[in-house]
């Protein structure tokens, strides 16, 4: 079984993390599948809309700590982890979210490039880079304070404070909030209705809205330059050790 599942439903494309047994934590084969999956919806005329979706209790709980131990040791972050944060920035096509229970880490800021997002009420959103010796990615640094104020940004992403559901949607992360059992029907729904919209309308108001990603994609790179460097850090690999070395 694929830890990446790709569907396509009529003309929307459901990339559905699966690891659940890993509570949806990404290894670079995982990244990589779905910058895949975005990219090629992107060349297909029929498919109009994406949508990202976990495990029933586990939306995504960040990168794979395993694989930040070995990007350590080689020094490299990664390319698929930016391969897919390229695609998921580039995408013409409208990406719609839904979040079940916990998203950390990337898990929560792939929802900051995402269109609509559909969160049930179980859902809780939480970046711990700084406790765990990083720095916030995927261009997050940059999208959060400008959506929610310096404030509540700095609280998510450098004390690590989590959202709940609500609060998430107070932050205008989420769209709506709906039973945790009918988020992916809700999401999906919504998918469905933007599909349905005068394509060219929905790219042209996409691209006016969002402006040219160049702004995105150079925060991204930049995150990224600290990000490597932090991964070495003492602290970054002490967190690694006492995560992987946990009593449960
Ligand atoms: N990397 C590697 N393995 C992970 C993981 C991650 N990011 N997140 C969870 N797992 C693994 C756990 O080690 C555990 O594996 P095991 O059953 O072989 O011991 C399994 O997934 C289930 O996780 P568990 O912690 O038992 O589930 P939970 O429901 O109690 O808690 C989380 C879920 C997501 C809150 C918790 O697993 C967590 O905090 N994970 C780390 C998140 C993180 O720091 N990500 C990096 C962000 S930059």
């Amino acid at each position: 079984m694929s830890d990446i599942l790709i569907s396509d439903e009529g003309s929307v494309r459901v990339i559905r993390m699966n690891r659940p047994e890993k509570k949806n934590a990404l290894t670079l084969p995982m990244y990589s599948a779905m910058a895949d999956a975005i990219a090629s919806a992107a060349t297909t005329d029929s498919l109009r809309c994406l949508m990202l979706a976990g495990a029933p209790a586990a939306f995504c709980a960040g990168n794979d700590i395993g694989d930040f131990i070995a990007m350590a040791q080689s020094g490299a972050l990664g390319q698929p982890i930016l391969d897919f944060l390229y695609a998921l920035v580039r995408s013409d096509k409208p990406v719609v979210a839904a979040v079940n229970g916990n998203a950390v880490g990337v898990g929560t800021t792939m929802l900051l490039h995402c269109d609509y997002v559909v969160a049930g009420t179980d859902a809780r959103l939480s970046t711990p880079f700084v406790g765990l010796g990083l720095v916030p990615e995927a261009a997050s640094s940059l999208i959060a304070p400008r959506l929610m104020g310096q404030a509540r940004a700095f609280a998510l992403l450098v004390m690590g404070q989590p959202l709940s559901a609500a609060e998430a949607r107070e932050a205008g992360i989420v769209n709506v909030l709906c039973d945790p059992g009918e988020t992916d029907a809700t999401a999906l729904a919504a998918a469905q209705r933007i599909a349905a919209l005068p394509a060219q309308g929905v790219l042209m108001s996409r691209r006016l809205m969002r402006g040219a990603p160049d702004e995105i994609i150079r925060r991204i790179d930049e995150e990224a330059d600290a990000f490597k460097m932090r991964l070495k850090s003492p602290e970054a690999q002490a967190a690694f050790m006492a995560f992987m070395t946990r009593k449960k």
